[in-house]
């Protein structure tokens, strides 16, 4: 389906969990979230159905992210329910790695095809203070898993304050060419303030070529990263939601009061 300013809306980003077992400083506050009610949260079934509505208006690229997605239980049976839908091209994921090591393998076997993890820094110390007490080495081991998984490709995350040419990017850039990972800069982004830009190696941040409708893990679907707006599915209706979200996606993104990137998946 085109929207209003006849841009194909072909992408579904899924938020399956607003939990995540990290703590970066740009994301989420130190003393933790308001976490939602467990009966709030979508169940796979939800998830599922929803999406397959999604790919029968024409969303043929599907992203799942959190929070941390490899944190919600049952994780890999989801990634099986939602790759069981005919009809979706590209499913991917995004994650922060350090579980992935534990699920690199059975996410490529439910389904997965590739994936993107977060990685702002190789420094170890550097690491567990943006994170808030991370453990690089988990990290690296997750990247090992996906490639013996056979996850292609492995697209790294990674947040910049303000140029690639500072020192962790740097870095990060040295350590994905010498591993075969390709790279995607993001510069740091504050929903409250409206405060982004396009993202350098990825397809983030350009308005007048946005393809993406959001979906938070406790079922409201968003048309835009930079904007309050959005529709409650469970009230709405699968398909209606859809339609409206489409119907009413901003020309550009404003600013979003409304959420954190802890629940609608960066
Ligand atoms: N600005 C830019 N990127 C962010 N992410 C989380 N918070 C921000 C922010 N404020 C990124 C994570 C991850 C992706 C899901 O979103 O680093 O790569
Ligand atoms: Fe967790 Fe990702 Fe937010 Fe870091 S950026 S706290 S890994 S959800």
């Amino acid at each position: 389906m085109y929207d209003q300013f006849n841009r194909p809306i072909n992408y579904l980003r899924i938020s399956v969990t607003d939990r995540c077992n990290l703590r970066c400083s740009y994301c989420m506050p130190e003393e933790g979230i308001h976490l939602l009610r467990h009966e709030d949260i979508l169940t796979f079934d939800e998830i599922r159905d929803f999406t397959k509505t999604a790919v029968a208006c024409g969303l043929n690229k599907v992203r799942i992210t959190g929070g941390e997605p490899l944190v919600r239980k049952g994780i890999v049976a989801l990634t099986s329910m939602i790759a069981g839908i005919k009809g979706i091209r590209d499913l991917s994921m995004t994650t922060n790695g350090t579980l992935l090591e534990h699920f690199a393998d059975d996410l490529y076997k439910a389904g997965l095809q590739r994936i993107n993890i977060s990685l702002d820094t190789v420094d170890p110390s550097k690491y567990a203070h943006i994170t808030r007490n991370g453990n690089l080495n988990d990290v690296i081991k997750g990247i090992e898993a996906a490639k013996r998984a056979n996850l292609r490709p492995i697209k790294i995350n990674c947040v910049i304050k303000e140029s690639k040419t500072e020192k962790d990017a740097l870095e990060v850039s040295e350590f994905c060419k010498s591993n075969e990972l390709e790279m995607r800069f993001i510069k740091e982004m504050d929903l409250a303030t409206g405060t982004f830009s396009t993202v350098d190696g990825g397809s983030g941040g350009s308005c007048s070529s946005c393809n993406r409708l959001r979906l938070t893990s406790n079922g409201k679907l968003k048309p835009c990263l930079f904007s309050n707006a959005e529709y409650d599915i469970r009230e709405t209706g699968y398909e209606r939601a859809i339609k409206m979200a489409i119907e009413m996606k901003p020309e550009h993104g404003m600013h979003n009061l409304k959420n954190e990137f802890y629940n609608i998946g960066g």
